[in-house]
């Protein structure tokens, strides 16, 4: 611990042992899953370090969660689902401020548990916040649109939106809090009642929320169990009392869940999936600038983001400049500390060293060459990026999404060889296109909208702004998230119609008078 600042210094292990089921914040005697931390284990002789403790809670209190979540919600005559907006509201005001009071903790479990560098955890933590006012406010303004009443052929209408049910969340370890609360927050201001499992990485770190979720929320409404993924989703998909699956996750565990749903009609989705987003260099391009957006765009948080570029296509006019430049700039990169802020961390799965070695090993086996000096060295922590070139598309770096340090590199001739590639790919969520001329542009653009959502013009892939829509097309997505457009995901039409005449005018002008519905109202909030 001697090189870790004391601030940072994990003193012992966290020994968390509590879970939140129907309001009450419980304590876990049972089994118990290790979480190591990978950060300072950089030789074999060194195994990765104990941080802490989580329950591994059973199949039975997954099934309590989920009595508890469907009690809650109840038919949507629950307390909840039945509740003022504005009450909602402050509900998540609530909780934003509580939650506001842990952010040091929390970017330091980021740090410890999933390797990201201490700029990029306070990002995602403050990211995050911003989502959640974001919302808030975006909230209102949907709810501002559905108080005023519509009258169309004699039928009057006040149209809002509603909830679905039951939400079941699971999220990603790359970004533990701000995809997993990209889901649950929009899941929960809508009025559905929620059960969420953190990640297989980033677990600790949501120990801290557990009184800020209970003190915020009715009984209910959010429940938080800890666990195997399929030990704690399996029984709770084969109830059939799940009404919207959100996952952030590969497409296998998305496609067995809803497998195992009785009732798939009325199961909703609303999925983030894997993605293989190409960078295409065009001959055009300008190299410095592209080299840039192609390191950060491959490589930050060591391309364990869903928006990696994992594949890059350079004109063959402009290969030996680019690739000179960028295998300068690779070979560049630092590997250190989180608290270091280098763009390269260990990586937090035991796991992925080798498995990205055997992606290098497989592409040199069918011909392709580490380009870069450092390319692929090894520590137990870690493996250096390797740029490999030429990459055919029998080799498994160009099939599977790496999800982490190792750059394929094929060259064009022909605009036609990525975009055939793209079209028979699995997955269509973005691409990066880099050049500069208009009449080349043009056509390349409008044929990639067609097969990703999002083409992004000299400038890497990414996410953000979260007021953006981010989804994908095939294996990659399905439904739309954004601020706006979660809280349509986590919702549906729902509306009260009547013939306009005397009678039910004054109905519903006495209804509005008398503030006896919660639906039926035309105030909105400021
Ligand atoms: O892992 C996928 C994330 O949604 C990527 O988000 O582009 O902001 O890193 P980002």
């Amino acid at each position: 611990m001697n090189t870790v600042p004391k601030e940072f210094q994990i003193n012992n292990v966290i020994n968390h042992n509590e879970y939140l089921i129907d309001g009450e914040i419980c304590k876990w005697n049972g089994k118990q899953t290790q979480v190591f931390s990978t950060l300072l284990c950089d030789s074999d002789d060194k195994e990765p370090l104990l941080i802490g403790n989580t329950p591994e809670m059973s199949g039975d209190y997954a099934l309590k969660a989920l009595e508890s979540a469907h009690s809650a919600f109840n038919y949507g005559q629950g307390v909840w689902p039945t509740m003022k907006v504005y009450e909602r509201i402050k509900c998540m005001e609530s909780f934003v401020i509580k939650m506001m009071t842990k952010r040091e903790e929390i970017v330091k479990l980021l740090m410890w548990e999933i390797g990201k560098n201490l700029n990029d955890s306070r990002k995602e933590f403050d990211r995050t916040v911003d989502y959640i006012n974001d919302t808030i406010l975006e909230y209102k303004r949907i709810d501002r649109k559905g108080a005023t009443f519509q009258n169309k052929s004699g039928v009057r209408a006040l149209i809002r939106r509603g909830p679905l049910g039951v939400v079941l969340c699971l999220g990603p370890y790359n970004y533990p809090l701000n995809e997993t609360f990209a889901l649950l927050i929009p899941a929960i201001i809508m009025g559905n009642t929620t059960i969420f499992k953190p990640a297989k990485h980033g677990v600790l770190l949501i120990a801290p929320l557990l009184d800020a979720f209970n003190d915020s929320f009715p009984p209910g409404v959010v429940n938080i169990v800890f666990g195997r993924g399929r030990e704690i989703a399996t029984p709770i998909m084969k109830s059939g009392k799940i009404d919207v699956l959100a996952l952030i996750g590969h497409s296998s565990s998305a496609i067995s869940l809803q497998d195992l749903h009785p009732q798939k009609n009325r199961l909703r989705l609303v999925l983030g999936l894997e993605a293989k987003n190409p960078g295409i260099i065009l001959k055009d391009a300008d190299i410095d600038s592209t080299v840039k957006e192609c390191i950060s765009g491959t490589l930050s948080f060591n391309g364990q983001r869903c928006t990696a570029l994992k594949i890059l296509y350079v004109h063959e006019d402009i290969k030996e400049e680019f690739l000179s430049k960028f295998t300068k700039a690779v070979d560049e990169l630092k590997l250190g500390l989180p608290w270091e802020n280098t763009l390269l961390t260990p990586l937090p799965e035991t796991s992925k060293p080798k498995y990205i070695s055997d992606l290098i090993d497989n592409a040199i086996e069918l011909g392709a060459k580490i380009l870069n000096k450092n390319g692929g060295k090894k520590q137990k922590n870690f493996v250096f990026p390797a740029v490999l070139y030429p990459v055919t598309n029998d080799m498994n770096v160009y099939k599977e999404e790496q999800f982490g340090p190792v750059i394929p590199v094929i060259s064009f001739k022909e605009i036609t060889t990525p975009i055939k590639d793209m079209s028979e790919s699995n997955y269509g969520q973005q691409v990066s296109i880099f050049g500069k001329d208009v009449d080349t542009l043009g056509p390349i653009i409008d044929s990639m909208v067609n097969l990703v959502c999002r083409v992004n013009l000299n400038s890497a892939c990414q996410r953000g702004p979260d007021i953006y829509p981010f989804t994908g097309r095939k294996d990659s997505a399905v439904a739309t998230l954004s601020v706006h457009d979660a809280l349509r995901s986590f919702s549906i039409r729902t509306f009260v119609a009547s013939k306009d005449n005397e009678l039910n005018r004054n109905i519903l002008r006495d209804m509005i008078d008398s503030k006896k519905s919660h639906f039926i109202r035309t105030d909105y909030y400021l």
